[in-house]
Order: C-alpha cells, then sequence, then structure tokens
C-alpha cells in the first residue's frame, strides 16, 4: 500500500506539465522547518518526489531512507557524470547551480576505474593525517580565534569561529604555512568562492584559489613534507598537477562548509536544548552525543546533487528516463519514518546517511577528521568560555537561504570577558 497521489510517472520538459504539482525546490519553509517539508513532501508523492530546480528545471528529489541507499549504492545506474543531463538543453549560462553540476575534471564527477584512481589518492593522502596533531593543531587555531574576541565579552561564532576553523585546519594539512600572506591570501578567497558576502567577486576569488594551488603544488613539487598536498604527489597513481590541483580544491571546499555548519549547528543545539544545559561545558559526552543527534535531526549537507540516472529504469514507483537528474533528499532520508515508526528520530547508532554512501560517499577517513575538526572546536570553546550563552532567543535564530546546505546565518553569543 502506499499513500502516494496517482500521478503520470515521467519527469518530462522544463515546467514540467506532467507534474503540476511539482514542488519548487526553493523557498522560505527549507530555512526554517524541513523536517515539517520532508514529511509532506513524502506524504504527497512517496519516497520519490518530483520537484523543480531554480528557472523550473525537473529533477527527482530521493527522500526515502531504502531509496537513497539503492541510488547510491548502485553507480551502473545512478552516476555522477552530470553530462549525462538530459535538461542541459534548458541550463542558461548564468545557472545559480552551475558551479555544482558542471562538470569538472576532479573526483567528485569522476566514474568507474577512474574514480578509484582519483578516491584512491585523496584517502591515502587524508589517511597520513595524525589525529592528534590535527586536535592539536585544531586547539592552537581555536586558542588564536577565541583570543580575537575573548576580551570583548560578545562574539558572533559562525564567521567568527565556526567557519574560520576548518578552513584553516584544511589549509594547514594541506601544507600551506601558518600565517603567510600567500596562506591568508587563500583562506580569504576559499571563503569569497564558497560563501560570497555583498559586494564579494566570487569567480575572481575562484580564479585565484586555482592560482594558488597551483602555486601550491609547484612548490610541493619541488619540496615535498609531510602534508596531504606532497602525499597525494607522490602516490604512485601518478596524478597529473592538474588533476592534483582540481582534487585538492574540492577536498579544501568539501572539507570547510560542511565541518563548519557542523560545529554552528551543533552549538546551536548545545545553547538552546536543555537536555545539554547541565554539563555543557566540559562534558565531553555531551559534546559527542550533541555532534552525533545533529547528523540526524539537523545534517550539515541537506540535499546533494546529485546522480544522473545512466538507463531508463524504476525507483519508488516512478519511472526514471535515463539523463534524469536525482537529488539525494539525506536530511530526509535519515527522518524517514519507514527506518523511524515510532515518530521519534534517535541519535543512538551511526547509520544516518549524512556523509553519503557507497563510492561517492565522504571517503575514509575524511569524516573522522571532520569529527575531530568538530568535535575540538567545541571542547576548547567551551573551556576557555565556560559560561557561554546566546544572546537571542533561540526562535531569532535564523538559518541561511539554501536547500542544500543547513546551517546559520550568525551565531552571536555573551559570556564573561576574558584576557585573551
Ligand atoms: C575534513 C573534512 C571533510 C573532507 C576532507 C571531506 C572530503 C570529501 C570529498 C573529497 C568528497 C568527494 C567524494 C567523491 O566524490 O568521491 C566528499 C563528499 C561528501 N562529503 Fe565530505 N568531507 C569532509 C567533511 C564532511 C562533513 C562534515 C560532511 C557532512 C556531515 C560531509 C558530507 C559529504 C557528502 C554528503 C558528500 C557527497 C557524497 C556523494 O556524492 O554521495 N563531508 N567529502
Amino acid at each position: 500500500m502506499t499513500d502516494i497521489d496517482p500521478a503520470p510517472d515521467t519527469l518530462t520538459a522544463p515546467g514540467c506539465p506532467a507534474y503540476p504539482d511539482a514542488v519548487p525546490l526553493a523557498g522560505l519553509e527549507y530555512q526554517q522547518t524541513p523536517s515539517e517539508l520532508y514529511r509532506s513532501l513524502r506524504r504527497r508523492h512517496g519516497p520519490v518526489a518530483p520537484v523543480l530546480l531554480d528557472g523550473d528545471i525537473p529533477a527527482w528529489l530521493v527522500l526515502g531512507y531504502t531509496e537513497v541507499t539503492y541510488v547510491t549504492s548502485h553507480d551502473d545506474l545512478f552516476a555522477r557524470d552530470s553530462r549525462r543531463w538530459n535538461q542541459w538543453h534548458a541550463i542558461p549560462a548564468d545557472w545559480p547551480l552551475l558551479p555544482y553540476v558542471g562538470h569538472q575534471p576532479s573526483v567528485l564527477f569522476a566514474e568507474g576505474e577512474e574514480h578509484r584512481r582519483r578516491a584512491g589518492v585523496i584517502t591515502q593522502a587524508l589517511a597520513g593525517i595524525d589525529q592528534f596533531e590535527l586536535a592539536r593543531d585544531c586547539r592552537q587555531l581555536a586558542g588564536r580565534l577565541i583570543a580575537g574576541f575573548a576580551g570583548s565579552g560578545r562574539a558572533e561564532l559562525m564567521s567568527g569561529y565556526a567557519h574560520a576553523l576548518p578552513m584553516r585546519a584544511a589549509v594547514r594539512f594541506c601544507g600551506m604555512p601558518d600565517g603567510s600572506p600567500e596562506t591568508q591570501g587563500l583562506v580569504e578567497d576559499l571563503r569569497i568562492s564558497l560563501d560570497a558576502a555583498e559586494g564579494d567577486d566570487p569567480v575572481a576569488a575562484y580564479t585565484r584559489v586555482g592560482e594558488r594551488i597551483h602555486r601550491l603544488v609547484r612548490e610541493k613539487r619541488e619540496r615535498p613534507g609531510p602534508d596531504v598536498t606532497s602525499r597525494m604527489l607522490t602516490h604512485p597513481a601518478g596524478l597529473s598537477d592538474e588533476e592534483t590541483v582540481q582534487d585538492l580544491i574540492s577536498v579544501i571546499a568539501a572539507a570547510q562548509q560542511p565541518t563548519a555548519n557542523w560545529i554552528g549547528n551543533t552549538l546551536r543545539l548545545l545553547l538552546t536544548d536543555e537536555r545539554f544545559a547541565v554539563n555543557v561545558s566540559g562534558g565531553r559526552l555531551s559534546v559527542g552525543e550533541a555532534l552525533n543527534e545533529v547528523l540526524w535531526l539537523d545534517t550539515p549537507t541537506q540535499n546533494f546533487i546529485g546522480r544522473w540516472a545512466v538507463h531508463d529504469t524504476q525507483l519508488g514507483g516512478r519511472q526514471i528516463r535515463a539523463g534524469d537528474c536525482l537529488v539525494l533528499g539525506l536530511a530526509a532520508a535519515n527522518t524517514d519514518p519507514q527506518i523511524w515508526p515510532e515518530a521519534h528520530v534517535g541519535a543512538e547508532n551511526s547509520a544516518h546517511l549524512s556523509f553519503s554512501n557507497g563510492e561517492h560517499r565522504c571517503p575514509y577517513p575524511a569524516p573522522l577528521l571532520a569529527d575531530v575538526i568538530a568535535r575540538t572546536a567545541i571542547e576548547t570553546l567551551l573551556e576557555r568560555l565556560p559560561d557561554l550563552v546566546l544572546e537571542v532567543e533561540p526562535g531569532e535564530l535564523t538559518w541561511r537561504p539554501s536547500i542544500w546546505m543547513r546551517g546559520l546565518n550568525d551565531l552571536p553569543v555573551l559570556f564573561t570577558p576574558v584576557a585573551p
């Protein structure tokens, strides 16, 4: 039995006449109450919903835990190379999702043997990071950032801390010297290209990021060191400089945004939910529990674009055509009533899909590194500023207007000033 509305079952042209009820994948509800929205989408459309991306471009949103698992573990049917999309004719040159969907010759869009080669290099290079050293580096970076605002008794933690720390940690593990003007320039350009503010020029910043990473790769070819870049360059797979630059940018970008929002969403939970209030300062168990609960309930990458159907096939009772785009509804899958029939979503295990699944999932050991960065960031902050409280009512915190990442605009806090 299913409660899906009867509807024709192929996704057709832009504007989607076959689906007058296709849901625009944009709008305020995604910012405020995504869990309710996904529940109602699932009730109305079942585990695979017809949606409209920016500019009314049709796609499927995969909402079911079983269906997301199926899609991500069947690369032969649902693959990463976006060049097979059957909607390219309708995509304008300035389409806002182009930076995420336009094919790049990086690990992100590689398939089969080529993907195994590229992902294998990244996995080994990341596996060479010593987690204790990473924690020590993060404590030091956190200490410096906290010293910048500790004396004032108030801070905005999203830009000043949650976003700043993973970026600096990633740049450091890639082998950029700390504090040099070149490193600071890269950090600033990455911020602009990943998260432009008004007046920023993300395209120019992205070009400079490419140039700086090129310089880093040339330097590390000449003088390799104990860092991710050097390990990628000396790996027996023999990546070219160009391939290394592409994949380094993917690694840094993939590390920064989700880890930043993981930190921000967890701090929000710790500061707003009374279950964590009693032993929030230094309560190591509580921090671990909060980090895990966020992955189930407020996951940083709530929707991921995506996969493209290789052949005509079926999914969740829908007819999918070759070249259709599927958005992975990771947040929806994590809260799927099929896996949580009692309506309560627990956080006792790590079977969530927040790091995705299958060949293209967030590569081992990236989730462990992200955990070290996020945990150290939060524990250091709570140790240094133990009476941290929100400066506004919890209901006044606002989510960023994105259906892709779930993260706060600002996280303003107050605390007793301490000497930096
Ligand atoms: C040190 C931090 C991190 C690094 C270095 C990292 C690195 C990467 C890389 C290189 C990919 C591309 C994999 C591929 O296409 O084969 C990826 C994918 C991904 N990562 Fe991470 N990541 C980090 C943190 C996170 C966090 C905190 C989250 C979310 C909680 C996350 C969620 C994802 C997701 C959803 C994908 C997409 C997988 C797919 O295509 O199905 N990552 N990550």
